[in-house]
């Protein structure tokens, strides 16, 4: 939610800052803007509508001199989407412009209050009072930036991170963070700011993560200064990245959706890599491991996620019941964090966040934390808040995923729970040999089964032309693949924004069946399992009623080919591990039917990437 670059140092800074959008754009897109000082001190404004490409446009015939600058692109939360309520805003006295990614949840107040003592708003944003209050506490107090900064920050209820820079200072940015990220890039004499790594990756490997109510003093020719809302000296940590630029780029492909779909055969190697021995027989999850007696002990795993991981985690239940008998629990962190959960201190909380910055997902650990409880992360981005919030946990090392509907974290998610499930069932000796080398086998086989489903992404492009045009689709799975069908069903209404369903194949019997005429499009998920028989039955069920039915089935199955109207064929894998299979050829489906209808596949209408505000 919101992208945020900065830069001060040698170089032009609008093409630093153009470029640092560009990669966050993934963040929100509604418009996008930019603040520079030129070297005579002129504070310089230049916000549109839109996305950056706009903004470029717009700036083209403009004084975009300066070494110095910060630039924002805004997923809106507070005023429509529209050239006045895009960010940097301007204080009154268009002596300071500042950016936000957050919400400032006591803005009414502070606006009245502000108003009241004379200063006028232009914007309907939360933002703008920021930097009007931090300008009324710099001309009342008659103090420095950093002094009105801290003072304004702390009257201030909710999230945020913001950077602001002066007219008239060609050196330094005051930057903040609370519940939003923020990342600071150190280079030669020369600092990088933004909401992650991605606009820094090519600059320096060097960063400091901020913490909350942290305060960085970014200042050309001075070593960076870390202080909290009280001024205190905050100490902090340089980390290094690991990231490639190459990562962070489209490689050939049309959209990063389609190659994120398509680097799934190696991004399950790279999850696996380094847990499963040179045998293959064994795995281990050392963040388990390292606590084994809270998992041994543990009366209950509840899981919190949002959207696609909270899909995973209902796989992630299915997983740990089966393969651990711990009893399991998943939640959405947005119910979760507001419901008053009985939270024991012998339960393991699992965090599940490809972003590792998802606002409700980050509020939802705090709480668990606050009662007592063991919390693991499973996260995507390294040094993200959730990560760094949990007690421990696993990375899925997929790399960036840059589009916004979740293709690759997914199957790294359900790989990592699988490997969680496999250290846990060992240690506690609820697994019988033959079963975890069985699981363990097909996981290592995984890359070169989802390379061949990848084989089928003609079959499927030519499926989706015969299915662009329905208004509604239902996506049916029974056991594990129930999760999978939802994934199915958010996957194509992200990207495509036709209606789609998903439900547990036996609840359709129970009021959905309704909805099923010769114009109803249904998919299901129905592999060769130990429930196979009875999803052969809810399809005989809904071909009665003339329903379209498009079947995902396992190699060979010539029941469900004689039954269904179309069929896709993946290959024989283990239970537990059938949903990662069956995503796939749903993801290429999403992604064909999406690009029949022009829609912005990467980036589709009215979502960002990373949800930070609630
Ligand atoms: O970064 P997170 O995994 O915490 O994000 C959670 C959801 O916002 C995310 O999965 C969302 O549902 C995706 N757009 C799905 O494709």
């Amino acid at each position: 939610m919101c992208g945020i670059v900065g830069y001060v140092g040698f170089r032009e800074a609008y093409p630093v800052l153009i470029k640092g959008l560009h990669r966050l754009e993934y963040r929100g897109y509604d418009s996008a803007g930019v603040a520079l000082v030129n070297e005579k001190g002129d504070l310089n404004v230049y916000k549109h509508r839109g996305k950056v490409a706009e903004l470029e446009r717009f700036a083209e015939s403009k004084d975009i001199a300066g070494h110095i600058g910060i630039a924002h692109t805004r997923w809106a939360t507070h005023g429509e989407p529209n050239d006045a309520n895009a960010h940097p805003h301007y204080s009154e006295s268009e002596n300071l412009a500042l950016i936000h990614n957050g919400i400032i949840e006591n803005y009414g107040l502070l606006k009245e209050a502000l108003i009241q003592n004379g200063f006028r708003f232009r914007s309907n944003t939360d933002t703008e009072v920021l930097v009007q209050l931090i300008e009324y506490v710099m001309q009342t107090n008659r103090c420095s930036l950093l002094e009105a900064v801290q003072t304004a920050l702390r009257e201030v209820i909710g999230a945020y991170a913001i950077a602001v820079v002066e007219k008239g200072n060609r050196d330094r940015i005051i930057a903040a963070r609370k519940s939003s990220p923020l990342v600071v890039g150190l280079g030669n004499d020369e600092y990088f700011l933004a909401s992650d790594a991605t606009p820094i990756v090519e600059y320096t490997d060097k960063v400091v993560y901020l913490n909350d109510e942290e305060i960085a003093v970014i200042e050309r020719g001075k070593p960076l200064r870390v202080v909290g809302l009280n001024n205190a000296e905050a100490k902090f940590d340089i980390k290094k990245l690991s990231m490639s630029i190459s990562q962070l780029e489209k490689g050939g492909y049309p959209h990063f959706m389609l190659k994120e779909i398509y680097e799934q055969p190696r991004t399950i190697i790279d999850c696996i890599r380094g847990r499963v021995n040179i045998d293959g027989t064994h795995v281990v999850l050392s963040g388990v491991l390292d606590n084994k007696e809270r998992f041994l002990h543990a009366g209950r795993i509840i899981i919190v996620a949002c959207g696609t991981s909270w899909h995973a985690g209902l796989i992630g239940e299915h997983l740990i019941e089966d393969l651990c008998r711990i009893p399991v629990e998943v939640e959405y962190a947005s119910e979760f964090r507001y419901r008053n959960p009985v939270i024991r201190p012998d339960d393991v909380v699992i965090a599940v966040s490809q972003s590792g910055e998802t606002a409700d997902t980050l509020a939802a650990v705090e709480l668990a934390k606050r009662q007592g409880a063991f919390i693991f992360g499973i996260c995507n981005v390294v040094g993200s808040s959730i990560a760094r919030a949990t007690d421990s946990g696993a990375y899925i090392h997929v790399g960036p995923e840059i589009g916004v509907a979740s293709t690759k974290a997914f199957t790294g998610q359900v790989t990592v729970m699988t490997m969680l499930a496999l250290t846990l069932a060992k240690e506690k000796g609820t697994i019988e040999e033959e079963r975890y080398l069985e699981i363990l086998g097909h996981l290592q086989k995984l890359p070169s089964l989802i390379g061949e489903v990848l084989e089928l992404d003609e079959q499927i492009k030519d499926l989706s032309k015969i299915f662009t045009y329905c208004h509604n689709f239902i996506y049916l799975g029974r056991g594990y693949n129930y999760p999978a069908a939802l994934e199915g069903a958010l996957k194509l209404k992200e990207i495509s924004y036709i209606h789609a369903e998903g439900y547990p194949a036996a609840e359709m019997k129970h009021g959905p069946i309704a909805l099923i005429d010769n114009e109803m499009p249904v998919i299901v998920i129905a592999p060769s399992d130990s429930i196979y028989e009875k999803t052969v039955s809810n399809i005989q069920e809904i071909k009665a009623r003339g329903g379209k039915v498009i079947a995902v089935i396992s190699a060979g199955d010539h029941t469900v080919r004689n039954i269904a109207d179309y069929c896709i064929e993946v290959p024989t894998v283990t239970e537990c591990l059938s949903p990662i299979l069956a995503s796939v050829p749903l993801q290429l489906l999403a992604y064909h039917i999406a690009v029949n209808k022009g829609r912005d596949v990467d980036q589709p209408r009215n979502l960002a990437k990373s949800v930070t505000v609630e």
